[in-house]
Protein backbone atom coordinates (compact mmCIF):
# COMPACT_ATOMS: atom_id res chain seq x y z
CA UNK A 1 0.00 0.00 0.00
CA UNK A 2 1.27 3.45 -0.86
CA UNK A 3 1.18 6.46 1.37
CA UNK A 4 3.03 9.26 0.16
CA UNK A 5 3.94 12.67 2.20
CA UNK A 6 1.22 14.94 1.87
CA UNK A 7 1.41 18.30 0.33
CA UNK A 8 0.34 21.14 2.60
CA UNK A 9 -3.53 22.13 1.37
CA UNK A 10 -3.75 18.35 1.22
CA UNK A 11 -2.77 17.61 5.15
CA UNK A 12 -5.03 20.62 5.41
CA UNK A 13 -8.24 19.24 3.80
CA UNK A 14 -7.18 15.52 5.25
CA UNK A 15 -7.79 17.36 8.56
CA UNK A 16 -11.29 19.18 7.61
CA UNK A 17 -12.38 16.27 6.40
CA UNK A 18 -11.74 13.64 8.88
CA UNK A 19 -12.94 16.34 11.51
CA UNK A 20 -16.11 17.16 9.23
CA UNK A 21 -18.60 18.59 11.93
CA UNK A 22 -15.75 19.24 14.60
CA UNK A 23 -13.02 22.27 14.90
CA UNK A 24 -9.80 21.29 13.96
CA UNK A 25 -7.34 22.99 16.19
CA UNK A 26 -4.86 25.88 14.21
CA UNK A 27 -1.45 25.54 16.03
CA UNK A 28 -2.37 21.65 16.00
CA UNK A 29 -1.87 22.34 12.02
CA UNK A 30 0.90 24.31 11.87
CA UNK A 31 2.70 22.27 14.63
CA UNK A 32 1.55 19.41 12.01
CA UNK A 33 2.61 21.33 8.86
CA UNK A 34 5.66 22.70 10.70
CA UNK A 35 4.76 26.66 9.63
CA UNK A 36 3.16 29.55 12.06
CA UNK A 37 -0.35 29.91 12.35
CA UNK A 38 -0.28 33.28 10.44
CA UNK A 39 1.27 30.79 7.90
CA UNK A 40 -1.96 28.09 8.19
CA UNK A 41 -4.65 31.50 8.02
CA UNK A 42 -3.43 32.29 4.48
CA UNK A 43 -3.63 28.60 3.32
CA UNK A 44 -7.18 28.33 4.49
CA UNK A 45 -7.67 31.72 3.27
CA UNK A 46 -6.82 30.46 -0.20
CA UNK A 47 -8.43 27.52 0.19
CA UNK A 48 -11.60 29.52 0.75
CA UNK A 49 -10.96 31.45 -2.46
CA UNK A 50 -11.40 28.45 -4.59
CA UNK A 51 -14.56 27.55 -3.26
CA UNK A 52 -14.22 25.51 -0.33
CA UNK A 53 -16.43 26.65 2.38
CA UNK A 54 -14.28 26.60 5.36
CA UNK A 55 -15.90 28.36 8.82
CA UNK A 56 -13.42 29.81 11.81
CA UNK A 57 -13.91 30.34 15.35
CA UNK A 58 -11.71 31.73 17.84
CA UNK A 59 -10.28 29.10 20.57
CA UNK A 60 -11.50 26.40 18.42
CA UNK A 61 -10.05 26.91 14.60
CA UNK A 62 -11.52 25.89 11.68
CA UNK A 63 -14.22 23.48 10.17
CA UNK A 64 -15.75 22.81 7.08
CA UNK A 65 -19.14 24.12 6.39
CA UNK A 66 -21.81 20.86 5.82
CA UNK A 67 -22.79 21.86 2.43
CA UNK A 68 -19.58 21.21 0.28
CA UNK A 69 -19.83 23.13 -3.56
CA UNK A 70 -19.10 20.44 -6.31
CA UNK A 71 -14.76 21.45 -6.48
CA UNK A 72 -12.55 19.41 -8.19
CA UNK A 73 -9.92 19.77 -6.56
CA UNK A 74 -6.28 17.27 -6.83
CA UNK A 75 -5.76 18.21 -3.23
CA UNK A 76 -8.40 16.88 -1.97
CA UNK A 77 -8.68 13.57 -3.89
CA UNK A 78 -5.17 12.89 -2.29
CA UNK A 79 -6.38 14.09 1.38
CA UNK A 80 -9.55 11.77 0.77
CA UNK A 81 -8.01 8.41 -0.92
CA UNK A 82 -7.43 5.72 1.59
CA UNK A 83 -4.27 3.47 0.82
CA UNK A 84 -4.21 2.06 -2.69
CA UNK A 85 -1.86 -0.82 -4.07
CA UNK A 86 -1.58 1.56 -7.22
CA UNK A 87 0.11 4.76 -6.59
CA UNK A 88 -2.74 6.79 -7.33
CA UNK A 89 -1.56 11.03 -8.71
CA UNK A 90 -4.69 12.76 -9.44
CA UNK A 91 -4.04 16.46 -11.73
CA UNK A 92 -7.11 18.05 -12.25
CA UNK A 93 -7.08 20.90 -15.38
CA UNK A 94 -9.47 23.63 -16.09
CA UNK A 95 -9.38 23.27 -19.63
CA UNK A 96 -7.58 20.79 -21.37
CA UNK A 97 -8.20 19.37 -25.39
CA UNK A 98 -8.86 15.61 -23.97
CA UNK A 99 -7.96 13.83 -20.94
CA UNK A 100 -7.13 10.46 -23.05
CA UNK A 101 -5.12 12.78 -25.33
CA UNK A 102 -2.97 14.53 -22.35
CA UNK A 103 -2.88 10.58 -20.30
CA UNK A 104 -1.65 9.10 -23.61
CA UNK A 105 1.47 11.23 -23.97
CA UNK A 106 2.32 10.72 -20.42
CA UNK A 107 2.33 7.10 -21.17
CA UNK A 108 4.36 7.12 -24.25
CA UNK A 109 7.19 9.23 -22.35
CA UNK A 110 7.23 6.52 -19.61
CA UNK A 111 4.87 8.55 -16.45
CA UNK A 112 4.14 5.59 -13.95
CA UNK A 113 0.67 3.93 -13.60
CA UNK A 114 -1.28 6.18 -11.37
CA UNK A 115 -1.75 9.41 -12.90
CA UNK A 116 -5.13 10.12 -13.07
CA UNK A 117 -6.19 13.33 -15.54
CA UNK A 118 -9.50 15.45 -14.44
CA UNK A 119 -10.18 18.15 -16.12
CA UNK A 120 -13.93 20.54 -15.75
CA UNK A 121 -13.72 20.97 -19.51
CA UNK A 122 -12.68 19.57 -22.60
CA UNK A 123 -12.22 21.35 -25.93
CA UNK A 124 -11.90 18.20 -28.04
CA UNK A 125 -13.47 15.17 -26.24
CA UNK A 126 -13.54 12.01 -27.52
CA UNK A 127 -15.98 9.05 -27.68
CA UNK A 128 -15.31 5.13 -28.81
CA UNK A 129 -15.35 4.70 -32.47
CA UNK A 130 -14.53 8.08 -33.44
CA UNK A 131 -17.48 10.29 -31.95
CA UNK A 132 -16.65 13.74 -29.91
CA UNK A 133 -17.98 13.34 -26.44
CA UNK A 134 -19.30 16.81 -25.28
CA UNK A 135 -20.24 18.01 -21.83
CA UNK A 136 -20.87 21.49 -20.78
CA UNK A 137 -17.72 22.48 -17.64
CA UNK A 138 -18.31 21.17 -14.89
CA UNK A 139 -21.39 19.04 -15.59
CA UNK A 140 -19.72 15.58 -15.80
CA UNK A 141 -16.88 13.91 -14.56
CA UNK A 142 -13.77 13.54 -17.32
CA UNK A 143 -11.16 11.74 -16.12
CA UNK A 144 -8.46 9.35 -17.71
CA UNK A 145 -6.16 6.88 -15.55
CA UNK A 146 -2.99 5.63 -16.96
CA UNK A 147 -2.40 2.01 -15.67
CA UNK A 148 0.44 -0.42 -16.36
CA UNK A 149 -1.08 -3.84 -15.36
CA UNK A 150 1.46 -6.07 -17.25
CA UNK A 151 -0.98 -8.29 -18.38
CA UNK A 152 -1.33 -10.34 -21.71
CA UNK A 153 -2.42 -8.61 -24.32
CA UNK A 154 -4.98 -11.05 -24.79
CA UNK A 155 -6.23 -10.25 -21.91
CA UNK A 156 -6.67 -6.76 -23.09
CA UNK A 157 -10.76 -6.78 -22.64
CA UNK A 158 -10.22 -7.35 -19.30
CA UNK A 159 -9.85 -3.50 -18.31
CA UNK A 160 -12.55 -2.83 -19.79
CA UNK A 161 -14.79 -4.92 -17.74
CA UNK A 162 -13.04 -4.14 -14.56
CA UNK A 163 -13.37 -0.13 -15.36
CA UNK A 164 -17.06 -0.45 -16.30
CA UNK A 165 -17.27 -2.48 -12.74
CA UNK A 166 -15.21 -0.04 -10.47
CA UNK A 167 -17.56 3.09 -12.08
CA UNK A 168 -20.53 1.32 -11.89
CA UNK A 169 -20.01 0.42 -8.45
CA UNK A 170 -18.91 4.07 -7.87
CA UNK A 171 -21.67 5.43 -9.04
CA UNK A 172 -24.16 3.27 -7.20
CA UNK A 173 -22.51 3.79 -3.66
CA UNK A 174 -23.84 7.57 -4.74
CA UNK A 175 -27.08 7.28 -5.86
CA UNK A 176 -30.32 5.31 -4.76
CA UNK A 177 -30.35 3.43 -8.12
CA UNK A 178 -28.85 1.03 -10.26
CA UNK A 179 -26.58 1.10 -12.27
CA UNK A 180 -26.51 -1.35 -15.32
CA UNK A 181 -23.79 -2.05 -17.66
CA UNK A 182 -23.99 -2.35 -21.48
CA UNK A 183 -21.19 -4.34 -23.14
CA UNK A 184 -18.46 -3.62 -23.04
CA UNK A 185 -19.07 -0.59 -21.10
CA UNK A 186 -21.70 1.91 -21.23
CA UNK A 187 -23.39 2.90 -17.72
CA UNK A 188 -26.67 2.99 -17.92
CA UNK A 189 -29.79 3.63 -15.57
CA UNK A 190 -33.37 2.57 -16.87
CA UNK A 191 -32.37 2.70 -20.49
CA UNK A 192 -30.51 5.47 -20.29
CA UNK A 193 -26.91 6.10 -20.29
CA UNK A 194 -24.66 7.76 -17.78
CA UNK A 195 -21.31 7.42 -19.00
CA UNK A 196 -19.34 5.50 -21.43
CA UNK A 197 -15.33 4.66 -21.23
CA UNK A 198 -12.68 5.03 -23.69
CA UNK A 199 -9.75 2.56 -23.53
CA UNK A 200 -6.36 3.29 -25.21
CA UNK A 201 -3.83 0.93 -24.64
CA UNK A 202 -0.02 0.75 -26.42
CA UNK A 203 1.54 -2.75 -26.04
CA UNK A 204 4.47 -4.69 -27.68
CA UNK A 205 3.65 -8.39 -29.17
CA UNK A 206 2.85 -9.86 -25.79
CA UNK A 207 1.98 -7.56 -23.30
CA UNK A 208 -0.19 -4.33 -22.48
CA UNK A 209 2.88 -1.80 -21.75
CA UNK A 210 0.27 1.14 -20.58
CA UNK A 211 -3.03 1.65 -21.01
CA UNK A 212 -5.48 5.14 -21.25
CA UNK A 213 -8.74 4.29 -19.40
CA UNK A 214 -10.95 7.68 -19.81
CA UNK A 215 -14.21 8.05 -18.31
CA UNK A 216 -16.79 10.29 -18.74
CA UNK A 217 -19.66 10.11 -16.28
CA UNK A 218 -23.10 13.00 -16.67
CA UNK A 219 -23.02 14.21 -12.98
CA UNK A 220 -24.90 17.60 -12.92
CA UNK A 221 -26.73 17.58 -16.32
CA UNK A 222 -30.66 18.36 -15.88
CA UNK A 223 -32.62 16.62 -19.15
CA UNK A 224 -33.11 20.22 -20.76
CA UNK A 225 -29.17 20.51 -20.44
CA UNK A 226 -29.08 17.38 -22.96
CA UNK A 227 -29.45 18.02 -26.58
CA UNK A 228 -32.97 17.78 -27.51
CA UNK A 229 -32.02 14.37 -29.35
CA UNK A 230 -30.39 12.79 -26.40
CA UNK A 231 -33.17 13.91 -23.41
CA UNK A 232 -34.44 10.68 -23.93
CA UNK A 233 -31.58 8.75 -23.75
CA UNK A 234 -29.78 10.13 -20.96
CA UNK A 235 -29.13 10.83 -17.62
CA UNK A 236 -27.20 12.11 -14.74
CA UNK A 237 -26.19 11.30 -11.12
CA UNK A 238 -27.89 14.53 -10.01
CA UNK A 239 -31.06 13.40 -11.82
CA UNK A 240 -31.01 9.92 -10.17
CA UNK A 241 -30.02 11.33 -6.54
CA UNK A 242 -32.62 14.07 -6.42
CA UNK A 243 -29.47 16.27 -5.64
CA UNK A 244 -26.21 17.12 -6.39
CA UNK A 245 -23.36 14.62 -6.33
CA UNK A 246 -19.98 16.04 -6.20
CA UNK A 247 -17.66 15.00 -8.64
CA UNK A 248 -15.02 14.87 -6.56
CA UNK A 249 -17.12 11.93 -4.20
CA UNK A 250 -17.29 9.91 -7.28
CA UNK A 251 -13.77 10.40 -7.93
CA UNK A 252 -12.31 8.72 -5.17
CA UNK A 253 -14.88 6.38 -5.14
CA UNK A 254 -14.21 5.01 -8.81
CA UNK A 255 -10.16 5.19 -7.54
CA UNK A 256 -10.99 2.98 -4.66
CA UNK A 257 -12.52 0.32 -6.58
CA UNK A 258 -10.42 0.38 -9.65
CA UNK A 259 -7.23 -0.24 -7.69
CA UNK A 260 -9.63 -3.55 -5.74
CA UNK A 261 -10.84 -4.98 -8.69
CA UNK A 262 -7.02 -4.91 -10.82
CA UNK A 263 -5.98 -6.01 -8.07
CA UNK A 264 -8.69 -9.13 -7.37
CA UNK A 265 -9.01 -12.43 -9.76
CA UNK A 266 -10.75 -12.04 -12.65
CA UNK A 267 -13.33 -14.79 -11.80
CA UNK A 268 -14.58 -12.69 -9.76
CA UNK A 269 -14.53 -9.26 -11.45
CA UNK A 270 -16.41 -11.20 -14.50
CA UNK A 271 -19.39 -12.33 -12.36
CA UNK A 272 -20.48 -9.06 -10.61
CA UNK A 273 -20.03 -7.63 -13.81
CA UNK A 274 -22.20 -10.45 -15.53
CA UNK A 275 -24.78 -9.24 -12.82
CA UNK A 276 -25.12 -5.58 -13.99
CA UNK A 277 -24.85 -6.69 -17.65
CA UNK A 278 -27.84 -5.57 -19.36
CA UNK A 279 -26.54 -7.57 -22.91
CA UNK A 280 -26.18 -10.89 -21.38
CA UNK A 281 -28.70 -13.85 -22.53
CA UNK A 282 -29.78 -11.79 -25.41
CA UNK A 283 -29.95 -11.56 -29.06
CA UNK A 284 -27.65 -9.11 -29.74
CA UNK A 285 -26.18 -7.04 -33.02
CA UNK A 286 -22.25 -6.28 -32.73
CA UNK A 287 -20.37 -3.55 -34.55
CA UNK A 288 -16.98 -5.40 -34.42
CA UNK A 289 -14.10 -4.27 -37.08
CA UNK A 290 -14.12 -6.87 -39.12
CA UNK A 291 -18.16 -6.50 -39.45
CA UNK A 292 -21.40 -6.66 -37.50
CA UNK A 293 -22.16 -10.08 -35.81
CA UNK A 294 -25.31 -11.12 -34.49
CA UNK A 295 -26.20 -13.82 -32.01
CA UNK A 296 -26.59 -14.66 -28.33
CA UNK A 297 -24.60 -13.00 -25.72
CA UNK A 298 -23.28 -16.22 -23.29
CA UNK A 299 -20.80 -14.09 -21.06
CA UNK A 300 -17.23 -13.67 -20.93
CA UNK A 301 -14.36 -15.76 -21.53
CA UNK A 302 -11.61 -15.45 -18.89
CA UNK A 303 -9.99 -12.88 -21.10
CA UNK A 304 -12.78 -10.50 -20.68
CA UNK A 305 -13.87 -11.21 -24.31
CA UNK A 306 -17.70 -11.09 -24.94
CA UNK A 307 -18.79 -14.76 -26.15
CA UNK A 308 -21.58 -14.60 -28.36
CA UNK A 309 -23.14 -17.87 -30.01
CA UNK A 310 -24.01 -17.21 -33.56
CA UNK A 311 -27.31 -18.41 -35.67
CA UNK A 312 -25.12 -21.28 -36.91
CA UNK A 313 -24.35 -22.53 -33.09
CA UNK A 314 -20.79 -21.28 -33.10
CA UNK A 315 -19.40 -19.61 -30.49
CA UNK A 316 -16.98 -16.89 -31.14
CA UNK A 317 -15.16 -14.47 -28.29
CA UNK A 318 -15.36 -10.71 -29.27
CA UNK A 319 -13.17 -8.34 -27.83
CA UNK A 320 -13.70 -5.39 -28.97
CA UNK A 321 -17.54 -3.46 -30.58
CA UNK A 322 -20.01 -2.48 -29.60
CA UNK A 323 -23.92 -3.26 -29.50
CA UNK A 324 -26.32 -1.75 -31.67
C1 LIG B 1 -18.12 6.61 -25.21
O1 LIG B 1 -19.15 6.32 -24.63
O2 LIG B 1 -18.06 6.71 -26.45
C2 LIG B 1 -16.86 6.85 -24.38
C3 LIG B 1 -16.76 8.27 -23.90
C4 LIG B 1 -15.50 8.54 -23.10
C5 LIG B 1 -15.37 10.01 -22.78
C6 LIG B 1 -14.25 10.27 -21.83
S1 LIG B 1 -14.34 11.89 -21.15
C7 LIG B 1 -12.76 11.73 -20.45
C8 LIG B 1 -11.91 11.00 -21.47
N1 LIG B 1 -11.30 11.94 -22.40
C9 LIG B 1 -11.78 11.80 -23.63
O3 LIG B 1 -11.45 12.51 -24.62
N2 LIG B 1 -12.68 10.80 -23.67
C10 LIG B 1 -12.84 10.17 -22.37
Amino acid sequence: MHAPALPPDAAILRALFAARDSYVSGSALAEQLGVTRAAVWKRMESLQEIGYPILSQPHSGYRLDEALPDILCADEIIARLPATRIPWRPVVFAETQSTNDLANREAHIGHPQGLCIAADRQTKGRGRRGRSWHARAGDSLLASVLLRPGWPLTQVARLTIVASLAIAEAAESLVPARIDIKWPNDLFHDGRKLGGILTEISADAETIGAAVVGFGVNCRQLPSDFPEELRAKATSLCQLAGGSVRRADLLLAILTRLDAWIAAPFEEAREAWARRCLSLGRLVSVETASGPRQGQALGLDENGALLLRGENGRVEAITAGDIA
